[in-house]
């Protein structure tokens, strides 16, 4: 899992905090930008954040073992991707351990979920969004649906998470699903 400095930090933290709570192993790894969104955005540290991952990495840490592909891991889920983070990777512009760990998923043709947050949105962060979607990515924009009627941002952080969960096929209950609107409605 990489956490990069877009808005909506808290996405990937409910992720980390539900996939533990499923008890699956995570890798997580943080942009420096991304620490300064999560004393921007919410109450949690970055250190209680890295807490929540079975494994944390230096971005710096280039020879880590998620930088390559030889090492064995189900996916990679970049929750929230910023654009630069996004820019890059359309760019196969890999000098951190994050880019380098999801360019490798693409490469090995594992799934690598996408979860950009930006509005409005640039021609050229349109285009990444394509380029990397061409190259075997899951695009999921961070973009709440209403039909559930949220109650609360929870609800929305949870239903962005469970979109998430369903691509992987982990199960959850973290929302209700559609059912199609009852005849008195
Ligand atoms: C509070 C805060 C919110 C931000 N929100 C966004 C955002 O929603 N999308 C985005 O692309 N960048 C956003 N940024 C800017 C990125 O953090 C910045 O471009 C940074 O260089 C991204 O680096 P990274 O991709 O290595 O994390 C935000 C920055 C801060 C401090």
């Amino acid at each position: 899992m990489g956490i990069s400095g877009a808005s909506g930090v808290i996405y990937g933290i409910r992720l980390l905090e539900v996939l533990k709570k499923l008890g699956y192993e995570t890798h997580l790894v943080m942009t420096p930008a991304a620490k300064v969104t999560i004393a921007a955005e919410t109450d949690y540290s970055s250190d209680s954040v890295e807490k929540l991952g079975s494994k944390v990495y230096r971005i710096n840490d280039i020879a880590a073992d998620i930088s390559s592909g030889s090492y064995q891991m189900h996916g990679m889920i970049l929750i929230p991707c910023s654009m630069h983070t996004l820019g890059a990777l359309a760019s196969g512009i890999a000098d951190n351990l994050m880019l380098r760990a999801a360019e490798v998923t693409l490469k090995e043709r594992r799934p690598l979920i996408v979860v950009p947050r930006e509005t409005p949105l640039s021609l050229i962060h349109l285009e990444n969004m394509v380029r990397v979607s061409r190259a075997g990515a899951i695009v999921v924009p961070a973009m709440p649906a209403f039909y559930e009627r949220p109650k609360s941002i929870d609800d929305i952080v949870n239903h962005l998470v469970g979109k998430v969960l369903d691509l992987l096929q982990i199960e959850h209950n973290l929302f209700k699903r559609w059912e199609g609107m009852s005849a008195d409605k």
